[in-house]
């Protein structure tokens, strides 16, 4: 890979890069078709990271498909798919990381204490080999999004990063790999997440400001979908991931919902008038 990352360099072309865990969705296919657009060579990865899931978490059910997932990509005319195998990526006696200081104890980080580490660490190694010069990740995992702009900028990449926008389904329920998770009776109540969003654009709409006010009216809504496990509902500043108590300027209201045996995370910006 970083053979042909050179030669393509060398051409002068500029490589786009999504990074994936596979099992391809339309919001991933967005993601590609927006960097066709981008620049000369795209390069798709899948790739199941272990060091982002913690023990007792689903690295060894996540879901896969490859062949539907190549499939997929060739029709979206990518030029290179690139599938490491996990040894090739962590060999034995692998021990440097990348962490960040602040931002992974925000939102995920409090139930996912060693998410982002293996985030950071493999998004950093996956550039080292495909060597893009852009870089695309989806605004439904805003954090991520933010922790990597933060990776590139502290550790001075010369990567752009661009922010996809969310892909739901007519619903309204953002599209996540992990949505294979949920039973049909589960299905409507996952849509809590997209509701609570949207009452409390609504409530700002309706002059409540107050971000404490604004969490208690989406927590009630979603309990009262039943079979939801809130983990959690914040209102920060969408670059510190730091919490606003009154939204008085743009602010980043995300949020996390056990349904099921399936995580589900959803934001949404709120701007007040
Ligand atoms: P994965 O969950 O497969 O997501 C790959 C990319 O697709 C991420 O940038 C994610 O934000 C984006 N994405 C997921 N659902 C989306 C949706 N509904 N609309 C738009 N974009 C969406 O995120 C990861 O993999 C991994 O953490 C990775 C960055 C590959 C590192 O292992």
């Amino acid at each position: 890979m970083q053979e042909r990352s050179d030669r393509m360099r060398r051409s002068g072309k500029t490589i786009v890069f999504v990074p994936t865990m596979g099992f391809l969705h339309e919001g991933h296919l967005s993601l590609i078709r927006e960097g066709r657009k981008l620049g000369d060579d795209l390069v798709v990865s899948i790739f199941v990271n272990p060091t982002q899931f913690a023990p007792g978490e689903d690295f060894e059910s996540y879901p896969q498909d490859l062949d539907r997932d190549i499939a997929l990509i060739r029709k979206e005319k990518a030029d290179l798919i690139f599938f490491p195998n996990q040894k090739e990526l962590y060999s034995t006696g692998f021990q440097t990381c990348v962490s960040q200081e602040k931002l992974p104890k925000h939102l995920c980080g409090l139930s996912r204490p060693t998410f982002f580490k293996g985030v950071t660490t493999i998004v950093v190694k996956l550039f080292n080999i495909v060597k893009p010069h852009i870089a695309i990740f989806g605004k439904k995992d805003y954090q991520q999004l933010v922790i990597i702009r933060r990776m590139v900028k502290d550790l001075n990449l010369d990567i752009k990063i661009i922010g996809g926008q969310t892909v739901r389904e007519s619903d309204g329920l953002a599209m996540s790999s992990r949505n294979s998770y949920l039973t049909p009776e589960q299905r409507p109540v996952a849509l809590a997440l997209f509701n609570a969003l949207n009452k409390a654009k609504a409530l700002l709409a309706d002059g409540i400001n107050d971000a404490a006010k604004i969490i208690a009216a989406s927590s009630e809504l979603i309990k009262s979908h039943g079979n939801t496990v809130i983990d959690y509902i914040t209102i920060c500043d969408p670059e510190t991931l730091e919490d606003m108590k009154i939204i008085d300027r743009p602010a980043l209201m995300a949020l996390a919902v056990n349904v099921g045996k399936a995580r589900l995370i959803d934001n949404m910006l709120l701007n007040p008038k």
